[in-house]
């Protein structure tokens, strides 16, 4: 059973719906790069994310490197964003680096390490930032996946940015 996020344990232990709920303040666990999905023991929320994640640029350079910023209405605890080539998202591409209020993550599914970014910390937070560096001799069109965790029962999964074009 996997679960990324979010509150301190000491300080959140939820009986809901007959589950205990619980979170990892420090950041999402590698299983979470498989469906970004955190394993609170509720469902996501359906409606549109409040939150998004926008990209400096929507066309660069194979390579090159772009900075996202994550915010919208309110505040977030926990992130995690991955890169996906839009024409085959099995698996992560491109670096994180510079995560504010963050660190990058290896999900083992990608070619690269530090191929996603999440959370440090399960303070709020109105907005972050990070580098995103394409793959050399990547040709194609990118969709960044943020998943955000407002509090322990309440997160968006894979809400998608805008697409990037690489050339
Ligand atoms: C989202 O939809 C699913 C499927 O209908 C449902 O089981 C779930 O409870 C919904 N999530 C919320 C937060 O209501």
């Amino acid at each position: 059973m996997f679960k990324y996020v979010c509150l301190s344990l000491s300080l959140f232990l939820l009986a809901l719906n007959g589950n205990l709920v619980q979170g990892t303040p420090t950041g999402a666990p590698l299983i979470a790069c498989a469906d970004m999905t955190p394993q609170h023991g509720v469902p996501p929320q359906n409606s549109t994310s409040p939150f998004g994640t926008t990209p400096s640029s929507t066309s660069i350079a194979q390579g090159s490197t772009i900075t996202l910023t994550l915010t919208g209405s309110g505040t977030f605890k926990g992130f995690l964003v991955i890169a996906f080539d839009n024409a085959n998202q099995a698996a992560p591409i491109g670096v994180f680096s510079a995560v504010s209020s963050g660190q990058t993550l290896n999900c083992r599914t990608g070619p690269t390490p530090m191929n996603a970014a999440t959370h440090i910390d399960n303070l709020d937070k109105t907005s972050v930032t990070m580098d995103w560096t394409a793959p050399a001799g990547f040709v194609g069109t990118v969709l960044i996946k943020t998943s955000f965790v407002q509090d322990v029962a309440t997160f968006w999964v894979a809400t998608e940015s805008t697409l990037i074009t690489v050339a």
